[in-house]
């Protein structure tokens, strides 16, 4: 059953693109496409390009800007239909306000609309010609990779059958020094599409074999990865009794993947990703009341991020070593489950009192943070819908974002600015330590209730100590929220951009 349902299930080509991208190096007036999305630069200013399109066309623009109609704000577009021209049905004009206040989100925002009005057109070809225009602090790299980053985004659908139907082919405008940015955008938006879809695959279908099954792919797929699968007895012969309690009263084997990217020397310190798996949280026998456990199959999307990173990386032959992690598990509640209390003994060697089994993130991760000391890591990255405080802290706009190493936390929080996928860092502040004492085991696994997602933070730092180490709490960004559902691929677009930063950006692709 479960295999039929994943085999109609769109993840299965989740990194084969929706739409074809291609970089477009002809001027503006010389588009031969179905349909162009022209900018429109605040008062009625079209580009001298644009205005000699304008003339092959027979001239639409040139009367709607003498009576003000062309859009100027950001985010609106006119659609306007030609006749006589040889290719091209439809002209969109974007409006992308005033260049003074084109900030990186407004091009985000134009960028949307342009693409949502493209779709709505109906056409098969469409060229972009939005990513020439002056962006407050971003070059023509940027531009170009996010204009197919979004158009991506944008068409994204969880059911192949509600993808957009007509487009096929996008054109995105920008000069032969762009191939990269495409090279780039492609690769991060095709990231995107299967930590998304990962994410969206129903927890009856996506469970930690299910995932196994998703990284040995990746291994198969890129000759420069391997993947390996710690399973349950492993588990136990290591020592990890903190995972291991936590798939205790499921019937779903917990698993630990284990994906190795080898783009460097041997010898170079790899980057270690490590994503929370939960494919399910009850809460455990703390079983949360329906209104909080009904999308509580997004408590994987820490890990979808890693193996969507560690795959974009060897798409790009990044120039890094990077390990990544998923650890996988399924918190059911029941008769074999953890209970409130229960003390058990992580691969540290330090002991645990599980007061409450709905904090299972940090014990699936303490396990995880302890195994990859192994990798002599040049930094620790964890990715983990951790604590709904998260929500309450931050809303929606940044991810949170803890560290041990104040560098490696200006790296992250730069990169998410960089990628609009952005953090806001929290502090680790030593009064808060004795939330986490307890009388009975080293540690609690959970703190008063008060400052709830620094002390998840707080806890996973006490395994992060022999190396420098961030943690990316993404319960309030990974996913939509209220009357919206589904996954936003968030903290990808920031991962890929910390990889690429420290693979240093300028390297020969396809090398
Ligand atoms: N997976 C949840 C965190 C979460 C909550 C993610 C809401 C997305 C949306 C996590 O395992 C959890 O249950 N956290 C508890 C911790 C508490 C028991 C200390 C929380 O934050 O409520
Ligand atoms: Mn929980
Ligand atoms: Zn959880």
């Amino acid at each position: 059953m479960a295999r039929a349902i994943a085999d109609d299930f769109s993840e299965v080509q989740a990194d084969s693109p929706v739409l074809e991208y291609s970089l477009v190096t002809t001027p503006v007036e010389d588009a031969r496409c179905q349909c162009v999305a022209v900018p429109v630069a605040g008062e009625q200013t079209l580009s001298e390009g644009v205005w000699r399109l304008d003339e092959k066309i027979g001239g639409p623009l040139r009367q709607l800007a003498a009576r003000g109609q062309l859009p100027a704000e950001p985010g609106d577009v006119l659609q306007v239909p030609v006749f006589g021209h040889p290719s091209i049905e439809t002209v969109i004009a974007v409006g992308t306000g005033v260049p003074a206040e084109r900030t990186a989100d407004v091009f985000a925002r134009v960028a949307e609309a342009a693409i949502d009005a493209i779709v709505a057109a109906g056409v098969r070809t469409a060229a972009l010609y939005i990513s020439d225009i002056d962006v407050i602090e971003r070059d023509d790299y940027w531009r170009v990779r996010q204009a197919v980053v979004t158009a991506d985004t944008k068409c994204y659908r969880f059911r192949r059958e509600a993808l957009p139907r007509a487009l096929e082919n996008v054109f995105i405008s920008g000069s032969e020094g762009s191939k990269e940015a495409l090279e780039h955008g492609i690769a991060m938006a095709a990231a995107m599409r299967l930590t998304r879809s990962l994410a969206d695959t129903p927890p009856n279908v996506c469970t930690p074999s299910y995932l196994a099954d998703v990284a040995i792919g990746i291994g198969r797929r890129f000759v420069s990865v391997s993947t390996s699968v710690i399973e349950e007895q492993q588990m136990e012969q290591l020592g990890m009794g903190a995972i291991l309690s936590v798939g205790r009263g499921s019937c779903e084997p917990s698993k630990l993947l284990v994906l190795t990217y080898s783009g460097a020397r041997s010898e170079d310190p790899p980057i270690v990703l490590i994503g929370k798996g939960i494919t399910f949280d009850t809460g455990g026998n703390s079983i949360k009341p329906l209104s909080g456990m009904k999308r509580m199959k997004y408590d994987m999307c820490g890990a979808a991020s890693t193996l969507a990173a560690v795959a974009a990386a060897a798409r790009l032959d990044l120039p890094l070593n990077v390990v990544g992690v998923a650890a996988c598990a399924e918190n059911m509640p029941g008769a074999t489950a953890t209970r409130p209390g229960d003390v058990v003994s992580s691969l540290s060697g330090k002991s645990v009192e599980i007061i409450n089994p709905d904090a299972e993130g940090r014990l699936v991760l303490c396990d995880a943070l302890t195994y990859v000391q192994r990798f002599g890591p040049a930094a620790v990255i964890d990715i983990a819908t951790l604590t709904s405080a998260s929500l309450v802290a931050l809303g929606r706009s940044h991810s949170a974002l803890m560290a041990n190493d104040q560098e490696l936390a200006d790296a992250l929080s730069r990169a998410g600015e960089s990628a609009l996928d952005r953090a806001w860092q929290l502090p680790l502040p030593a009064v808060e330590r004795k939330q986490l004492a307890s009388s009975f085991a080293d540690l609690r696994n959970i703190g008063d209730g008060t400052a709830a997602c620094i002390v998840a933070g707080m806890f996973l730092a006490e395994f992060a100590e022999s190396y420098s180490w961030a943690h990316l709490d993404v319960s309030n960004t990974a996913k939509l929220h209220g009357e919206d559902v589904g996954a936003t691929g968030r903290p990808t677009m920031l991962l890929l951009e910390y990889l690429l930063d420290r693979a240093g950006k300028d390297y020969d692709i396809h090398a």
